[in-house]
C-alpha cells in the first residue's frame, strides 16, 4: 500500500472541502522522528491565498480529514505543519499484508531503451551506467505490474561493420573469437583511413549490405551474432535482465528509413541544406542564434542516427503501443533526444499523450576526477571489470571467515561482487558524475550492497536458529519498542518508494530507502531481544524480521542485486 498517497488523498480532500477547489496537502515522510511519521505542508500556501491564520487552518483541515484507522495522533507544529503519527493497528495491518508490492490498477506499456551499445566494439565501462540504471528501472516498473518492453537499440549497421568484416576476412585466420574486438576495430579503422583500396572494399561491402545482397547479409549476420553472444555473456555475468529477445538494433529499422524521410516531407518539415535532408524547428538554434538542423539523410543518400531513432519511435508507438518511452544514455546525448522528441511530435509520428523521457546520467570518473579508464588510457572492458570485482570480493568474503562450502562461497562472492558494482552506481543520483572506487563499494558498512546483503543473511540465520521457515512466517505484531516501531514505519514506505523510482527513473531513492531500512533494522536488532524475548514478543519480533527480510530481498531484486542466505 502507498501510505504516503493514502494520507495525501485523505488530507487533500479535507483541504479541498475548505478551499472549495483542488488543493494539494503536500504529504511527505517526516524529516525527524519527533515530527511523527509523515507531515503535510499544504496549510501555509493555502492560508496565504485565503489570507487566514495557517495554524488555525491546519487545525480545521485535521478536523475535516477522515483519518480514522490510519492515524493515531496529529499535531500542528511551527507555522502550520501537520504532523501525523500512524496508529499501531494500521502499521501492523500494512506490514502483514501477504502481497508486499501492490500492482498498479492499470498497467502502462512502458518501453525502456537501455544499454544499447555499439556492436563493433567490446562492451566496456562506458556502457555500465546505462545498463545498470536502465535494468533497475525496468525491474522496478515490472514489479509494480507494468507491461515493460526492454529495447536494446544496439548499433549494428553502417560503415564500421563494413570495415570490420572486410578486415577480419582478409586476416586469413579464423575469427570466431572476438575477445580482441577493440584491437581489430582499431586496426581496421587505421587501414580504412590509410589504404584507399581497403576503404573501397569496405565501402562496397556496405553498399552490398544496404542493397540486401545475400552473401554480404549472411556475413554481416554472422559477425553480429558473434558480437551479441559476447554481449549476452557479459549481461549474464552481471545479472542483467536483457536477453537476445530484447535486441532490436538500428538495422531492424533499415527498411523504414525512406518512409520516415518521405513522411517528414509530407508533414512539410523537410528542408534541403547543402544537398542533405534535414528538419529545422524554431526552438533549436546553435551559435549566434543560427537555426540548428536535425539531419535525416546525407547528400549521398545515407541515413543517420536520428533517422533510425525516428523509425524506432514509430515502431514503439504503433507496434508496442507505448504509453511511455524511457531512454537511458549519458548526458551528452541530451540535445539529440530533445530534437528527436520535438520532431516526432511535430510530425505527429507520436501523439502528445505518449510520454517521451530521456534520463541522462553523468560521467564515470576515477579517484582523481578523470574519466575511469585503464592505465593505457583505453576503456576497460566489462568482462575485465567483472573479473576484478570477483577477485576483490573473494578476498573480502574470505576475511569474514564464515564456514561456507566451496559452492556457497562462490555464490556469495558473485553476489557481493556484482552487487557492489551495481549498488555503488545506483545509490548516487544518476544525473551527477560518479566516482568509481573499489574499496568503498565493497565495504561491509555504510551505504553499500554488502551491508544490505549482510543484514539479509543475518535475518536468515536468526530464523535458522529459531528453526522457523521465514517464507511461511506470519504472526501478530505488537511493536512495543520504539526501535521496533521505527523499523515498522520504514517497512510501510516500500510501496511509495518503488512508485517514486518508477515515476522518476531514479533508483537511488530505492537505495536510500533500503539503507535506511537496514540501519533501522540494525538498531532494532541490537537493542531488542528477539529469540530470547517472551513468547508473544518473540513471535511479533520474528514477524518484523521476516517482513524486513522480504522487503530487503525484493528491493535488492529490483536493483538487479542478489541476496544470499549466508555470508
Ligand atoms: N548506440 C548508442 C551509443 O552507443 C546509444 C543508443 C541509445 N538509444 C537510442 N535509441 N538512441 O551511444
Amino acid at each position: 500500500m502507498n501510505v504516503r498517497k493514502l494520507l495525501d488523498d485523505r488530507l487533500s480532500d479535507a483541504f479541498g472541502s475548505i478551499s472549495k477547489e483542488p488543493t494539494p496537502a503536500l504529504v511527505s515522510p517526516a524529516s525527524r522522528p519527533e515530527h511523527g511519521d509523515y507531515q503535510a505542508n499544504g496549510a501555509m500556501a493555502l492560508a496565504k491565498r485565503l489570507k487566514t491564520d495557517p495554524r488555525a487552518l491546519a487545525r480545521d483541515v485535521v478536523n475535516a480529514a477522515d483519518l480514522t484507522g490510519i492515524v493515531a495522533k496529529t499535531e500542528i507544529a511551527g507555522p502550520g505543519f501537520i504532523n501525523l503519527t500512524l496508529s499501531r493497528q494500521f502499521l501492523t495491518r500494512t506490514i502483514v499484508r501477504p502481497d508486499l508490492v501492490a500492482q498498479v490498477p492499470q498497467p502502462d506499456h512502458i518501453v525502456i531503451d537501455y544499454s544499447s551499445p555499439n556492436l563493433a566494439k567490446t562492451l566496456h565501462v562506458g556502457h555500465l551506467r546505462s545498463t545498470v540504471i536502465g535494468d533497475a528501472t525496468a525491474r522496478t516498473l515490472e514489479k509494480l505490474g507494468h507491461e515493460v518492453y526492454r529495447q536494446n537499440h544496439v548499433g549494428d549497421w553502417g560503415t564500421p561493420f563494413g570495415m570490420l568484416v572486410t578486415y577480419l576476412d582478409e586476416l586469413g585466420q579464423p575469427t570466431d573469437d572476438l575477445s580482441n574486438l577493440d584491437q581489430f576495430y582499431a586496426l581496421a579503422s587505421e587501414r580504412f583511413e590509410k589504404e584507399p583500396s581497403f576503404a573501397e572494399r569496405a565501402r562496397k561491402f556496405v553498399v552490398d549490405l544496404q542493397s540486401g545482397e545475400k552473401a554480404a547479409l549472411t556475413r554481416w549476420k554472422q559477425f553480429i551474432d558473434l558480437s551479441s553472444a559476447h554481449m549476452q555473456h557479459i549481461y549474464d555475468r552481471l545479472n542483467v535482465s536483457l536477453t537476445p529477445n530484447h535486441i532490436r538494433g538500428e538495422s531492424a529499422y533499415n527498411n523504414d528509413l525512406a518512409q520516415v524521410v518521405s513522411d517528414l516531407d509530407k508533414a512539410g518539415l523537410l528542408s534541403l541544406s547543402d544537398g542533405a535532408k534535414c528538419v529545422f524547428l524554431e526552438e533549436f538554434t546553435g551559435k549566434e542564434g543560427r537555426p540548428l538542423p536535425m539531419l535525416v539523410q546525407k547528400s549521398d543518400g545515407g541515413y543517420l542516427y536520428h533517422t533510425s531513432d525516428l523509425a524506432a519511435l514509430r515502431y514503439r508507438h504503433r507496434i508496442l503501443e507505448a504509453d511511455r518511452i524511457l531512454y537511458f544514455t549519458d548526458a551528452r546525448q541530451e540535445l539529440h533526444f530533445r530534437m528527436l522528441f520535438a520532431v516526432a511530435q511535430a510530425s505527429e509520428f507520436i501523439p502528445k499523450s505518449t510520454k517521451l523521457e530521456h534520463h541522462p546520467f553523468g560521467k564515470l570518473l576515477d579517484g582523481s576526477g578523470r574519466p575511469f579508464r585503464s592505465r593505457d588510457g583505453s576503456a576497460i572492458p566489462l568482462d575485465q571489470l567483472v573479473d576484478e570485482a570477483l577477485e576483490r570480493a573473494r578476498a573480502v568474503v574470505k576475511s569474514k571467515n564464515s564456514n561456507l562450502d566451496d559452492h556457497e562461497f562462490d555464490e556469495v562472492v558473485r553476489a557481493v561482487a556484482i552487487g557492489a558494482i551495481k549498488y555503488a552506481d545506483l545509490s548516487k543520483n544518476r544525473v551527477n558524475d560518479y566516482t568509481f572506487d573499489w574499496d568503498s563499494m565493497l565495504a561491509f558498512d555504510g551505504n553499500t550492497a554488502p551491508y544490505l546483503q549482510y543484514a539479509f543473511a543475518r535475518i536468515q540465520s536468526l530464523f535458522a536458529r529459531a528453526k522457523i521457515d521465514l517464507k511461511s512466517y506470519r504472526e501478530d505484531i505488537s511493536l512495543d519498542n520504539p526501535n521496533e516501531r521505527s523499523l515498522a514505519v520504514q517497512l510501510c514506505r516500500f510501496q511509495e518508494t518503488l512508485e517514486l523510482v518508477g515515476r522518476e527513473a531514479m533508483p537511488h531513492h530505492l537505495c536510500a530507502y533500503l539503507y535506511e531500512l537496514t540501519s533501522r533494522f540494525m538498531r532494532f536488532y541490537e537493542t531488542c531481544p528477539i529469540l530470547d524475548a517472551h513468547e508473544k514478543e518473540r513471535a511479533s519480533r520474528l514477524a518484523v524480521c521476516a517482513q524486513t527480510a522480504k522487503t530487503l530481498d525484493t528491493g535488492l531484486n529490483c536493483l538487479g542485486i542478489q541476496s544470499v542466505p549466508r555470508m
